[in-house]
């Protein structure tokens, strides 16, 4: 582990695993980091300023009235920091995290915080298994927070159960992994589109599909983690540390893709874009009246996929725009029921895209709404590799890790 000049800002909460951290304080120190600690009031009940100060051999932060330069000591220390670390972490300080809360320095930096943070629990076993905690956890990993869950073993409260600070070794590797990934997609900025777009039909109806969008929010969370600046184009709702763009319909996609465009280094369009549209939307909830039978006229949506590939083959204009990024990697997705291969090799030919991610969508166990899937990448000179089957998270970090040759 070589964490040479990387800024990690420690938070220790009021637990008994709070004199780990002076090992673990060490164990960073050694590797070349440089470390900064804030304490809760209530983490001084276990560990001492002085231990925690001669270790990190810098100041250890714990009012935030008390500034050591101009700026407000919450800010100063989340921009100073690479990476946040809370360990031990409270129930009490996960909930506030979760809701906002920043009633002290610590906590106050978590809610300034937008870079990469891990938070490594510990607590006694049966507040471990509190459904609002476990609650919290999961809002907390759907923000893009990483949990490195307690071990099982001899609790201080005297129980046996799961509720220990996992092992220092957990969380150094987890440390030195997300900060050597954070550089991966440094600079880069990333467009992602996720979940089916809906088609009005009046007031009342419309016209899907069963994206979920957990494909594309995968993929969006992972390149954030590799360091990229993240935009997220989406039809579902979602709250991320990354740019995200909730729009409707397929013209609502391209439109908010398109304005991304120039600025953008990677695209993937993970979106199940609705091919169809009505051809006049009712303004009034359309009635029954006496038909048997109803037709609506549908017309084409653009091919937002297609459009963009063919936009990139027109001349690059000189000088370049402000901002504007050239050799864009362009990537689709492929949802299809049969002839998975043979579909997905005349798609990406068709659409023009450096890469075709294919999926099973007959499948109930992959693809639309699971937590899992299975894909094969092809890419524009015919390649072909197929990833097993595997969480979308997993899939995502191998596509993006293929995508970029990494
Ligand atoms: O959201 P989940 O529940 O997690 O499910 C994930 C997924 C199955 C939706 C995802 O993995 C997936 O396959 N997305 C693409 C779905 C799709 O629209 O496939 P397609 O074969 O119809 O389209 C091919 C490509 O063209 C896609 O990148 C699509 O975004 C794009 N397209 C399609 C139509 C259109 N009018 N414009 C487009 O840009």
């Amino acid at each position: 582990m070589t964490l040479q000049n990387q800024h990690i800002l420690i938070g220790i909460t009021g637990g008994i695993a709070a004199y780990k951290i002076c090992e673990l304080i060490r164990m960073f120190k050694k590797s070349g980091a440089d470390v900064k600690v804030i304490v809760t009031p209530n983490a001084l009940n276990f560990v001492t300023k002085l231990t925690l100060q001669n270790l990190s051999q810098n100041d250890v932060y714990e009012g935030e009235f008390t500034p050591k330069n101009w700026k407000p000591e919450h800010i100063s220390l989340a921009d100073w920091a690479d990476i946040m670390l809370i360990a031990p972490a409270t129930a009490n300080t996960i909930g506030k995290i979760v809701q906002g809360i920043a009633d002290n320095l610590l906590t106050s930096v978590a809610c300034a915080f937008s870079k990469k943070m891990i938070i490594a629990p510990a607590m006694n076993c049966n507040m471990w298994q509190n459904v609002a905690v476990q609650n919290n956890l999961n809002i907390l990993e759907g923000r893009g927070v990483e949990i490195l869950p307690p071990d099982n073993g001899f609790l201080a409260c005297g129980y046996i159960g799961k509720g220990r600070l996992c092992s220092l070794e957990k969380i150094c590797s987890a440390v030195d992994e997300a900060l050597n990934y954070q550089q991966i997609l440094k600079g880069k900025k990333v467009v992602i589109t996720s979940g089916g777009t809906i088609e009005d039909i009046d007031p009342v109806r419309y016209i899907s599909n069963y994206s979920s969008g957990k494909m594309g929010l995968s993929l969006a969370k992972t390149a954030y983690d590799m360091g990229a600046e993240v935009v997220l184009v989406t039809t579902k709702d979602v709250e991320a540390p990354y740019k995200v763009t909730k729009v409707k319909s397929a013209l609502d996609m391209q439109n908010a893709v398109n304005n991304e465009y120039d600025g953008s280094d990677i695209i993937i369009m993970a979106a199940a874009v609705a091919d169809y549209r009505v051809k006049n939307y009712s303004e009034q909830k359309m009635k029954k009246g006496g038909n048997e039978n109803l037709t609506l006229e549908l017309v084409k949506n653009p091919d937002i996929l297609a459009e963009l590939c063919k936009k990139r083959q027109a001349p690059l204009p000189n000088p370049l725009p402000q901002g504007a990024r050239e050799n864009k990697i362009i990537v689709g997705f492929c949802a299809e029921s049969e002839n998975l291969i043979e579909n997905a090799k005349e798609k990406i030919s068709k659409k023009g895209c450096d890469f075709l991610i294919a999926n099973d969508i007959s499948r109930k166990d992959i693809g639309f709404g699971s937590d899992n899937n299975e894909v094969t990448i092809f890419d524009k000179n015919g390649g072909i590799n197929k990833l097993e089957k595997a969480s979308k998270q997993v899939i995502a970090r191998k596509i993006l890790e293929y995508i970029t040759n990494e």
